[in-house]
This record gives C-alpha cells, structure tokens and sequence, in this order.
C-alpha cells in the first residue's frame, strides 16, 4: 500500500531511536513535507519525498492537504472493566471528594464489587467494544490493568480477558497486574498484611505461572498503599520478571517515585504532586514521568508539573488512564489537547510524549511510535487541516480521518 501527497509526514526517524526523549528533545519534532509513505507487510518499508515516490502500489491513498501521524501509544489504562460510575461522578459534583467516595466503599471497591459479578465473556465483549472506540480515535498499542478484581479469581479472570483481548485485536495490548490497586473492606481493620500477603502468595505465582502480566503495577497512596507495601510487592514480582509500572503521587508526595526508581521502574504515573526530591530522583534516569492529564481534569484536581519535569530533562510520556473512576475516556487526542491546555505542553511535545514515548514507556519503540522504516504501518491518517497545531487546538473535534493498524 502506497499513501501519496501527504501534507506533512509527522514524527520521521531516518534510525529508531533507541532511548526515550527527552526535556527539550520533546519540542524538537522531525516532519517531511509533500511526503509518499510506503507500507509492506504490516511495516513501513519507505517513505520520503514525493519527488522519488514509487509510480504503482496495489492500493493508493491519496492524502492531499491531510497529516499522517503514528498512532497513538496509549501506555496506560484500565479499559477492562464492569460499569461505568457516574452515580459517583454525580456525588462528587454535589461536593464529595474522590477520597470519600473510596472511603465509604465506593470507588475502586465499587468497581471491584461488579467485576466479581459479571462474567469472563461479557467483560470481554465490553472491553472489545471499547477498545474498538479507542481504535477509531488512532490508539495502536495499548496497555491494559487489572485491579477490579482483587480476589484471586477475579484478578486472574480479568487478565485472561486482557489476554483473549491480545488474541482477538490488532492493536497491541501490553498487560500489567495491580492486584495492590485497593485494599479490599475485609483487610482494613488491622489486616492489611493479609491483603499484601494473598498477592505475592496466591495471585503472582498463578499469573507468572499462566504469563498473564507484562508487568507489575500498585497504586502508592494515602488511600491505597503505603511505599513499604509497594516495595514489598515489587520485589516479590521483580522473581517473576515482572518490571514495574506504577501509580504514584496522584494526590500525595510520599516518595513513591524514588522507591519504584530503585526497583527499576519502567514508568512512573500521575505525578499531580511532584517535590523537589521526586524530580532529583527522575532526573537524568531513565524512569518515564506518564502524565495522564484526562484524570485531574475529570476530577478537577492539581495538575502535573509537566513543564517542571522537562526543564528537569525528565523523559515525559502521555497517557489516558481509560477507566470508569477518574477518566471515563480514552480518547487520546483529547489527551494531547488537555496536555498543551492544562499543562502548557507545546504540540510538539504532547504529539511525542503520546507516541514515540508511551511505546518507550512499553518497551515497544523498535516496533512502534514512528514512522521509521521497518516498524509496524500503524498510522493517522488525518481530515484536512490547515496546520498540525490545529489537531490539539481544535479540542473535541474528531479529526482523525482513517486509522491504519499494522498496514489495515
Ligand atoms: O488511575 N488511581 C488509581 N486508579 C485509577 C482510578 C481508579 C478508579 O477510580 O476506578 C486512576 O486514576
Ligand atoms: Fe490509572
């Protein structure tokens, strides 16, 4: 397949990058005008200027006045899940804080509670349907959680659901167990180590032994889990090989993200609260800073130093953290407009941060995130624009033409 006169070729790499970028890298965003991108194979086997354009292909797509991006890399989100919960959403409109809400049950446990209730098949069926939703909007790789399970049985049905997902979809799904996503009623009053103690001995070793996790995840907070109880908890997985991804500084600074950057955490997210000793620790590593900028809006609360943390040459990732609590959403370019509206993120920026670095935030750059020769043709194709700025200015517009998943 052959797409010819293509405006402006987005996010070019003559040699795949091999490290995330970051700080100032971010702005620096490579396009070719007036471009022709050749795809073989499910892969981008060519693309350049339309000068030396190859004359036939069995399919051509002309792009005329269109932008062709890479799909979006969605490196974070809880798309399996039972319900949504705007009953919730409504109370909190009405003044009752997230916090209260998970106190008194809600939440989380909310979630956990209609999970257990509803089978493996209709989980899927509705998690298929989402997933084709975020398709439609230009996601080609995705991460998935599980988390509202929290019972063996339940953590286990919702990864082999992820799993089926992987089996049944062309995009690409990576999955990360976050059995530590709650602590469940039963375990509150002094028992929490029960909790801690049923992840590592029961539900890590039937998920390494099954391979159901790409990776590790637990929600270190106030409301969820204390740093020690993460370390815990990453060091058991860290014998299955499961490297951590996880939830940190979402409403408290605890030093969270020193902890997951010494057991070797591929990403940290949320970072609505940062201190000083938090951007010292990412400085100059090599943990991504995912930022998910659809959960503090949704529930109008700090919002993350995303400028901070590039002076600080922090690699930054972008992320829509789909899921029924805190983003009931999991359209990406909603994502990038909210990452340059609230957090003065420039189009460059958001446009990397939610491609090339949300696939670096899941391992997969070799394969995904550009347009590079030899990665897979998953690409935006986009409606006529009058400049790429105009894709995250335009917020809520539906912008996105035609969606190719590896070379479809
Ligand atoms: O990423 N912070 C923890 N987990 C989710 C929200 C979970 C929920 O409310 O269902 C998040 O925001
Ligand atoms: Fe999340």
């Amino acid at each position: 397949m052959l797409i010819t006169n293509i405006r402006q070729l987005v996010l070019t790499e003559e040699n795949a990058r091999t490290t995330p970028l970051r700080g100032a890298e971010l702005a620096i965003l490579p396009v070719l005008e007036n471009a022709f991108l050749l795809i073989e194979n499910q892969r981008i086997v060519d693309f350049g200027d339309m000068a030396r354009c190859p004359l036939r292909a069995d399919q051509t797509i002309d792009a005329t006045g269109r932008y062709v991006l890479p799909a979006w890399c969605d490196s974070h989100t809880h798309l399996v899940f039972a319900r949504s919960r705007e009953e919730e959403w409504v109370n909190r409109l009405k003044g009752m804080s997230y916090e209260e809400i998970a106190n008194r049950g809600g939440g989380i446990l909310n979630s956990a509670n209609r999970l257990q209730e509803t089978s493996e098949d209709l989980l899927f069926e509705q998690a298929l349907e989402r997933l084709g939703e975020v398709r439609k909007s230009g996601t080609g790789l995705i991460e998935i959680k599980s988390g509202y399970g929290l019972t063996v049985e339940s953590e286990l049905k919702m990864l082999r659901v992820i799993r089926r997902l992987k089996e049944s979809s062309d995009v690409e799904i990576k999955s990360s167990f976050l059995g530590a996503h709650s602590v469940p009623l039963a375990y509150r009053n002094g028992y929490r180590q029960g909790y801690i103690s049923l992840i590592i001995n029961e539900m890590l070793p039937r998920i390494a032994d099954e391979g159901l996790a790409d990776y590790v995840d637990v929600f270190c907070e106030k409301l969820a889990f204390s740093v020690e109880e993460m370390e815990e908890v990453l060091t058991a997985a860290a014998q299955y090989g499961l490297r951590p991804k996880v939830h940190v500084n979402q409403f408290n600074c605890m030093g969270g993200i020193a902890a997951a950057i010494r057991h070797g955490a591929v990403s940290v997210d949320h970072l609505e609260v940062v201190d000083d000793s938090d951007i010292e620790a990412l400085r100059n590593g090599n943990t991504i800073a995912t930022l998910l900028p659809s959960a503090p809006f949704f529930l109008q609360d700090h919002i993350p130093p995303a400028r901070r943390l590039l002076d600080a040459n922090v690699p930054v990732a972008l992320a829509s953290d789909f899921n029924p609590g805190t983003s009931p959403s999991g359209r990406m370019p909603f994502v990038v407009s909210l990452a340059c509206i609230m957090m003065k993120m420039l189009p460059e920026e958001a446009i990397q941060a939610a491609t090339l670095n949300g696939a670096f935030a899941l391992e997969v750059a070799a394969d995904f995130g550009s347009i590079s020769r030899g990665k897979y043709a998953n690409l935006i194709i986009t409606k006529p624009m009058p400049s790429l700025a105009y894709l995250p200015y335009s917020f809520g517009s539906d912008l996105v033409d035609m969606v190719l998943i590896k070379g479809k």
